[in-house]
């Protein structure tokens, strides 16, 4: 990726100056911000989430079940993150079994054939790179398990390290016999151990026999306790950032690689012992123990309601299903988890819904036909999305469907959609900083009277696994500019959302937020995120900079998607929005500049200010600077009271920040 020197930005200024050339970064700047005018709406909707498996968002991420392969499908050749532990002499085996299958989703089992009595041989999982162990941890776990011996004694199942060292918490099952039984049991750590992914899992059954295994599962106390449920970190960075909506299945995720693994919800309903799983489109295996249910309760644990992604008749290998009686099936399909959503329960699918434990209806306001139908090279986007749109505004009227083309973006543009119009485009964007900046004002002179615009994947993609500083930036300046116009961005979610920083665990660089197995934590880019927002009005000011610095393009970014390619661009960014209610206004700066800039401000159309606010600021002191696993909260914003606001004031802003003012006023 063309990585743009600050540095030699910092350098041209400084011989502009030297050769007294007139920069703007000269004159003063100022921002009026025009209270006096009546401004526009903020979207409500617009900050939010997307989600997709990939770069293992759910399995070894979000989703907490800490066994890896736990149903021994990852691999039809060998039981994967599964290993025996045993002496040299002993001549105990394991081997994957399809003769056993349990019901029509659990298909796959291990056999493991103990040729010793004894503790001295196991079955180990490796988990997802090792099982996170914390001090007075209770973690609940379960398998099915039968054997071939009449009586075949006590199965000791353990959390220990991983040289079998030390044992970390232990727990005996008892029953099993020559019939398929589910078997729970606790496993707690006690308050001294010193938490560690040095780990792994092993059951060691004590009598010697054949015994076959499957859907071995451990977990550990999940977010608000839910059964099957989430991390409790993860979930809690994402309540922070106050999200409106989740953004679901995906992604290509949604389509599949073709049409057999493609996203069908049906096949993520029920108890986890129902799920056959699906092979992803990352290059894994799902389990699916992130069912369709299980993204409609991570909306309500986070109090954002879903955005639902439905399949809409193409795949990612472009195998496709024109128009027509052959795409009915899947349209039936979409309409049929429309109402798995939203159905009350004297609906077929809200009584299913109802029978998996949720009766309650959830709330669904946007439904997104496919993804990225631009890829779709045949053109057969128009048509599907016709049917589909016609389907679902004849029994949901009230839904805003969304299209996945027909917009300015590129992929917009290769099919633009004339036979019916969507309520709401989705367009993705994933760029360098750069292109984010010089493009902040893309939105600013958009057809206002076509359909409202989902910025439905975006990112500033510089660093990795997840972004640096610079790429906050870009994203900063870019939602200065969503923000701006969120009268017809109604909504916006960046992507991708999550990965696994071990090794092995990214599929996509520059995601918002990293863990490993034991914690996780916010990139720059996350924080920015976080700011914009929960500092977020109901209406947008209007502003007129003056004198606003610029910064000076090095190179063209023939890498971008966009057509962007300005030499020269601002490094100063803004966006104010006010709450119609209080009067509070929050003032959104970005200085991507090389520069601290002092700024007048000009709040016109009020009576009164008060003069005590608050500040938040992030700032770095290189663009390159990050947050990691083990630097987790290098970059954060700071929160601060201030005592100078007044209607016009002045404030300095930091080099490479950004940074939020929240003033009181009224009108
Ligand atoms: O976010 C990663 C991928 O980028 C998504 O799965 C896809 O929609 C896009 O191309």
């Amino acid at each position: 990726m063309l990585k743009p020197s600050r540095n030699y930005q910092y350098a041209i200024l400084v011989c502009c100056m030297f050769f007294g050339m007139r920069t703007s970064a000269q004159e003063s700047t100022k921002l009026t911000v025009r209270l006096d005018q009546p401004g526009h709406v903020s979207s409500p909707m617009l900050y939010g989430l997307m989600t997709e498996e990939i770069n293992y968002s759910y399995d070894g991420g979000i989703y907490a079940e800490l066994i890896r392969n736990r149903s021994f499908k990852d691999n039809n050749k060998n039981p994967d993150y599964w290993s025996l532990i045993k002496s040299v002499a002993d001549s105990s085996a394991i081997a994957l079994d399809s003769k056993h299958p349990v019901n029509e989703a659990l298909t796959e089992c291990l056999r493991f054939n103990l040729a010793t009595d004894g503790k001295n041989t196991g079955l180990a999982n490796d988990g997802f790179w090792g099982i996170p162990v914390f001090p007075s941890t209770s973690y609940q776990g379960s398998f099915y398990a039968m054997t071939d011996g009449s009586n075949a004694g006590a199965i000791t199942v353990e959390i220990e390290s991983t040289d079998g060292k030390s044992m970390l918490a232990t727990a005996n099952v008892t029953g099993v016999s020559g019939v398929w039984k589910k078997f729970t049991f606790n496993l707690t750590t006690a308050a001294a151990v010193t938490p560690t992914a040095d780990t792994r899992f092993v059951i060691r059954p004590l009598a010697k026999g054949t015994y076959w295994f499957t859907l071995v599962s451990l977990f550990p106390p999940t977010y608000q306790n839910t059964a099957n449920g989430n991390r409790r970190d993860i979930m809690q960075l994402l309540a922070s950032m106050s999200p409106k909506f989740l953004r679901l299945p995906g992604g290509n995720y949604l389509e599949g690689n073709m049409f057999s693994t493609r996203y069908n919800w049906k096949k993520t309903l029920g108890p986890i012992d129902e799920r056959p799983g699906h092979q992803g489109t990352w290059g894994y295996r799902s389990s699916d123990g992130m069912g369709l249910l299980e993204y409609l309760e991570w909306c309500e644990d986070l109090n954002m309601e879903p955005l639902l992604a439905v399949f809409a008749g193409y795949t990612l290998n472009r195998d496709y299903v024109e128009a027509g009686p052959f795409l009915k099936p899947y349209v039936d399909e979409a309409l049929e988890e429309i109402e798995y959503v939203t159905g009350d329960t004297t609906t077929k699918y809200g009584k299913e819904r109802a029978r998996d434990g949720h009766p309650a209806p959830f709330p669904l306001h946007y439904v997104e036909v496919g993804n990225e139908d631009g890829f779709d090279m045949s053109g057969s986007y128009e048509g599907r999305f016709t049917q589909f749109y016609d389907a679902i505004r004849s029994k949901y009227p009230n839904l805003h469907i969304i299209s996945t083309t027909g917009g300015k973006d590129f992929l917009g543009q290769r099919f633009p959609l004339t036979k019916r119009i969507p309520d709401v485009m989705d367009e993705h964007y994933y760029r360098n900083a750069f292109d984010m900046e010089s493009d902040a004002d893309h939105y600013d002179n958009y057809d206002r009277n076509g359909p409202k615009i989902f910025v439905g994947e975006w990112a500033t993609r510089e660093g990795k696994p997840t972004p640096n500083f610079n790429s906050a930036l870009g994203d900063g300046a870019w939602m200065t500019g969503m923000e701006r116009n969120s009268d017809i961005v109604v909504m916006e979610c960046s992507a991708p959302l999550f990965v696994n920083v071990n090794p092995g665990g990214m599929q996509w660089e520059s995601d918002l937020i990293g863990y490993n197995t034991l914690t996780s934590y916010g990139s720059p880019s996350y924080y920015a995120q976080q700011m914009f927002s929960n500092y977020h009005g109901d209406n947008v000011v209007s502003m007129i900079g003056e004198g606003i610095p610029v910064q000076v393009q090095k190179l063209n970014h023939k890498d971008s998607l966009s057509k962007v390619t300005p030499k020269t661009y601002p490094s100063l960014f803004y966006v104010t929005t006010r709450d119609t209610k209080t009067g509070r206004l929050y003032i959104k700066v970005v200085n991507a500049g090389v520069a601290a800039k002092e700024v007048i401000f000009d709040l016109k159309g009020i009576s009164s200010v008060k003069s005590n606010g608050t500040v938040v600021v992030m700032k770095a002191e290189k663009p390159e600077d990050t947050n990691s696993i083990t630097e987790p909260e290098k970059i954060t914003p700071a929160v601060s009271t201030y005592k100078g606001f007044k209607k016009t004031f002045t404030f300095s802003f930091p080099k490479y920040s950004i940074t939020v003012l929240q003033i009181d006023t009224q009108k």
